[in-house]
C-alpha cells in the first residue's frame, strides 16, 4: 500500500499557481525527497500532505484517506517538522514537548518519559529547563525534530530538517533519520543539500516552478544524466544551488 498518493495536484495562491498538476506515490518505509529551487512549491506540497491546507484541485491520499475528508485521523499518525520553527517561546524545552504530546492525548507519565528519551536522542538533555529564546538556531531545529516524533509517527514530514545546522549536528540528524528509517518510518523531506538527498533518499522528485521534472532514485539519476546529484539538479532545473 502507498502511504501517500497525489493525482493531478494543483495549488493556487490567488493568481499564482504554486503547484501545477503533479502526480507521485510514496511507499511504506520509503525516504522520499523533494528537491528544487526556492519557490518551486516543495513546502506547499508538504503542507497539503500534512493537512495544513487543502489542494485547489486534484486528489491527495495519506494512509488511503483523503486529506480534505479525514485530516484529524491523518494528523494523528504523522509527525511534522515545518520549515519555520514554531516552538512556543514562552515555554521551556521540556514544556514544549509535553504540551505537544497533549495534542495526541499521550498520558502525562508516558509523555514525560518519551520527552526525556527524545531530548537525549537530539542531544539536548541538559537543556530541558531552558527557555526557547535562549536556544541557538540549531538547537531549536533539533528540538523541533524531537517534537515531531513524540507521537511515534508512521509518516514523518521534514521540511529542510538540517538547514542552519553545523556539520556535527547535521550528521547527527542524518543518523537519527536513518534510525527512524530502520524502524520502517516513512520519511518525506525537502532539502537544498544534495549530499543529504543522496545519503538518505531512496527516491527524489526534482521540482521546478510547480511541476515535477523527474522522479527517480539518486543513483539512477546520476547514471542517466552523468555527474553527481548536484550536476543532475543543475542540468534539470537550469538553476544554481542555493545554499541557505
Ligand atoms: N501562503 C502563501 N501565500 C501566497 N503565496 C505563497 C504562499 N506560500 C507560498 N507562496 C508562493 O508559492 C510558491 C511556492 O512556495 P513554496 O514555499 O512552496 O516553495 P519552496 O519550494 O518550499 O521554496 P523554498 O526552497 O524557498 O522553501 C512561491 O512562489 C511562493 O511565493
Ligand atoms: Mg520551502
Amino acid at each position: 500500500m502507498n502511504i501517500v498518493t497525489a493525482r493531478n495536484l494543483i495549488k493556487d495562491y490567488g493568481p499564482l499557481r504554486a503547484v501545477d498538476g503533479i502526480d507521485f506515490e510514496i511507499g511504506r518505509g520509503e525516504c522520499f525527497g523533494f528537491l528544487g529551487p526556492n519557490g518551486a512549491g516543495k513546502t506547499t506540497v508538504m503542507r497539503i500532505i500534512y493537512c495544513f491546507m487543502p489542494p485547489s484541485s486534484g486528489e491527495v491520499k495519506v494512509f488511503d484517506m483523503d486529506v480534505t475528508k479525514d485530516p484529524s485521523r491523518i494528523k494523528a499518525r504523522i509527525g511534522v517538522m515545518p520549515q519555520e520553527d514554531n516552538l512556543d517561546p514562552d515555554l521551556t524545552v521540556l514544556q514544549n514537548l509535553l504540551v505537544y504530546a497533549r495534542y495526541f492525548d499521550i498520558p502525562k507519565k508516558e509523555a514525560l518519559s518519551s520527552a526525556s528519551e527524545l531530548l537525549k536522542f537530539v542531544e539536548l538533555e541538559g537543556k530541558a529547563k531552558t527557555k526557547i529564546g535562549d536556544l541557538s538556531g540549531g538547537m531549536k531545529r533539533r528540538l523541533t525534530l524531537a517534537r515531531s516524533v513524540i507521537n511515534n509517527p508512521e509518516l514523518l514530514i521534514l521540511d529542510e530538517p538540517t538547514t542552519g545546522l553545523d556539520p556535527h549536528s547535521r550528521h547527527s540528524v542524518w543518523d537519527k533519520l536513518k534510525q527512524l528509517k530502520e524502524k520502517e518510518t516513512t520519511l518525506i523531506l525537502t532539502t537544498h543539500y544534495m549530499e543529504e538527498a543522496e545519503r538518505l533518499c531512496d527516491r527524489v522528485a526534482i521540482m521546478d516552478a510547480g511541476k515535477i521534472v523527474t522522479i527517480n532514485s539518486p543513483s539512477a539519476l546520476m547514471r542517466l544524466h552523468g555527474g553527481n546529484l548536484e550536476d543532475v539538479y543543475l542540468k534539470l532545473t537550469g538553476k544554481d544551488l542555493i545554499l541557505p
